[in-house]
């Protein structure tokens, strides 16, 4: 029996860090276990321009503790206001070099009412990004039908993959493209057939991996896009990760809201999985007997796709059982509940993996 796992240090390709009180009480947690975060760009105003991503990163290294080896690397937000000239600008930029694009679907998700109804409408910015090398980052669901109505969510990602996906890959050949928190069959036989690497990758997040819509429905810690769903889905995203392919790789989507936000009749968009991320993908790995595919996962993949070498740091896991009992708690006195949290969890949850 492996109980302890030594791995170099991770790279988080998905992370939400917002901003104010929310940034500084959640990016040290990223910090404390990740070489590097890939940075969503989804705040409120949105981060449109190199300028605005210099400004934001600014923001977060202020927040990490001395010390800390993490580093930020910046993207932008899709929106209309995004120019060639900006794409041109962040690719060559040693201040703040701009990593990604992300595209969310207008009316998706949290704060993507600055997103396109259409991504094919975004013809100029994709070329540019197309040329100078910098990635697409898809949340890639259809959220509204072309009478503007919106499609049943748990349909939203297969018809992304259907109809947007391939025309994206059509129109441009040499464009690379991150389809984000895969969480379907469709989606995981797709890219198992067409991803390569340097081309079209995509990042799983540890709760899709290990959470099922049967349980996910009713708990507002669970709530995120896409959706969580069936176990029957589940375990096609399970088999694509044990495949342990080169273009497949860990982004956790860690998303917080304050409790305000999450236990409400309406709770937000985003689950919040930054102090138990490493440690479930651990768990979920050693279930599925892959223990051995870990690194490369979390590790080795991520950096790869975005021209980094891995961590030279390690970071070491031991097979312990342990429990979530606290929030996390801004310098406002806000409180933010992490996943896998022993009461607003699924209920006296155990981890089973620890970092040491
Ligand atoms: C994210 C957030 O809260 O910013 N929410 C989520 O459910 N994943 C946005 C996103 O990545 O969709
Ligand atoms: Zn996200």
């Amino acid at each position: 029996m492996t109980d302890s796992v030594t791995i170099k240090k991770p790279f988080d390709s998905h992370v939400h860090f917002r901003q104010g009180a929310m940034l500084r009480a959640v990016t040290p947690l990223t910090a404390a276990k990740f070489s590097r975060a890939v940075v969503m760009p989804n705040t409120d105003p949105p981060i449109e321009t190199v300028d605005q991503a210099a400004e934001y990163k600014k923001e977060i290294l202020g927040a990490m503790p001395q010390g800390s080896h993490c580093e930020p690397l910046m993207t932008v937000y899709l929106t209309k206001n995004l120019t060639a000239v900006e794409i041109e600008k962040g690719a060559k930029s040693n201040v703040c070099k701009i990593y990604g694009v992300k595209s969310y679907p207008y009316g998706a998700t949290t704060n993507s009412q600055w997103g396109y109804r259409s991504i094919l409408e975004a013809k100029e910015v994709l070329k540019k990004m197309e040329e100078v090398g910098m990635p697409l980052l898809l949340h890639g669901e259809v959220h509204m039908n072309e009478s503007g109505g919106e499609v049943d969510p748990y349909e939203g990602e297969r018809l992304f993959i259907e109809d947007i996906l391939p025309r994206l890959l059509d129109s441009y050949p040499k464009l690379k493209i991150s389809l984000e928190h895969l969480s379907t069959a469709v989606a995981a036989d797709f890219i198992e057939k067409h991803g390569a690497e340097g081309r079209l990758v995509a990042t799983i997040t540890p709760h899709h991996l290990l959470y099922a819509r049967e349980e996910a429905e009713s708990r507002p810690l669970l709530r995120c896009k896409p959706l969580i769903k069936s176990k029957a889905e589940r375990e096609k995203v399970r088999l694509l990760v044990k495949k342990g392919l080169p273009f497949v790789f860990a982004g956790t989507d860690s998303a917080p809201h304050p409790e305000s936000k999450k236990f409400s009749a309406t709770p937000a968009f985003g689950v919040f999985s930054a102090p138990v991320a490493i440690e479930l993908y651990t768990q979920i790995f050693d279930e599925l007997g892959v223990l051995n595919l870990l690194e490369n996962f979390l590790s080795i993949n991520g950096p790869n796709f975005y021209g980094l070498p891995p961590s030279e740091e390690t970071i070491t896991l031991v097979k312990k059982d342990w429990q979530v009992t606290e929030p996390v708690v801004t310098d406002e006195g806000e409180k933010v509940w992490p996943i896998g949290h022993k009461e607003h969890g699924l209920g006296n949850e155990t981890l089973r993996w620890r970092v040491r």
